[in-house]
């Protein structure tokens, strides 16, 4: 048995019930590369790590030595906070530079609402999260801009800024389906710069009182009648291969296709891949 295969056959062993508390348990006590604690779900916002890492991936796969990720909706910052500090750990990994953006109404705290069932009046109220925002402006670096308004007004500039590298992940936290439907122009405004695929994460999207019909599930269902260029689905597969396919976050990811820049896509194979794409390599046993 080749080296490849002995590490793939420990690989999966490591990952089974119950060795794998054990080996969680290593690995949050070592100083682990961001790779391994987004397999092993060893952070304090592992949606965000898992996006980030996946993300800088690809814009490697890609070329592309830079890239934007975003939380909408702030608040206090512990989210952002914890997104700037994986975008650090995931660019010293990757060499992809990573630039953060948080987008938030700031002491305002949630705007006034649609009037009816879709921004879950049942769960939130005007004006919860009011945000300190020179507290939060002291916790953040220089790789970090907020971007204080409703989303309604700032999202359509954002692109305006020659800076701003092409978006490779965004989280959602805006809690209202009428800021999400808003902030979802990101991926389809005119002028956009993005990954052909951007992981998303969708805070609201397995509470009790979510459904379709309303909030974050309604916004995206909507973008994806309104838009021909580009649709969101469920990241397929996103649980595969990993120790906790069960982790209740990762029903929450979700990932954009930008199907026009897709289709003008031609995969330019050399001869290498192409004889490594011929040989069918057996998966080991689980
Ligand atoms: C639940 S909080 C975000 C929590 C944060 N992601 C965290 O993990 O700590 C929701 C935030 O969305 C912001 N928000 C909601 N609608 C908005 C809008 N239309 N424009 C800008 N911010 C909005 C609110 O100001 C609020 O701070």
């Amino acid at each position: 048995m080749g080296r490849d295969a002995i590490a793939g056959r420990l690989k999966r062993l490591a990952m089974e019930p119950p060795i794998r508390l054990l080996v969680r348990a290593v690995v949050k006590r070592l100083p682990a590369r961001a790779s391994t604690r987004a397999l092993w779900d060893v952070s304090d916002r592992p949606a965000y790590l898992l996006g980030l890492w996946h993300a800088a991936r690809r814009a490697a796969r890609e070329g592309i030595g830079a890239i934007a990720a975003i939380e909408f909706g702030v608040a206090g910052g512990n989210g952002l906070v914890a997104l700037e500090r994986e975008a650090e750990a995931v660019e010293r990994e990757s060499g992809v530079s990573i630039r953060v953006y948080g987008f938030d109404n700031g002491a305002a705290g949630l705007p006034a609402f649609i009037g009816d069932h879709r921004d879950h009046p049942d769960k939130w109220r005007p004006g919860d999260f009011p945000m300190d925002e020179d507290r939060l402006r002291e916790r953040l670096g220089p790789r970090t801009t907020l971007v204080i308004g409703d989303v309604a007004e700032t999202v359509p500039t954002f692109y305006d800024d020659p800076e701003v590298p092409p978006v490779g992940f965004i989280a959602f936290d805006l809690d209202l389906y009428s800021s999400t439907r808003q902030a979802l122009q990101i991926l389809s405004l005119p002028g956009r710069r993005t990954l052909d695929h951007v992981p998303l994460y969708f805070d609201d999207v397995e509470h009790s009182i979510s459904h379709r019909f309303a909030g974050e599930l309604l916004a995206i269902d909507e973008f994806n009648e309104n838009h021909e260029d580009v649709k969101i689905d469920r990241w397929r597969g996103v649980e595969s291969d990993r120790p906790f396919p069960e982790a209740s976050y990762l029903r929450k990811m979700y990932m954009a296709h930008d199907l026009r820049a897709i289709a003008a896509r031609s995969l330019d194979r050399g001869p290498l891949e192409r004889r490594l794409e011929a040989v069918q390599v057996p998966r080991p046993p689980r």
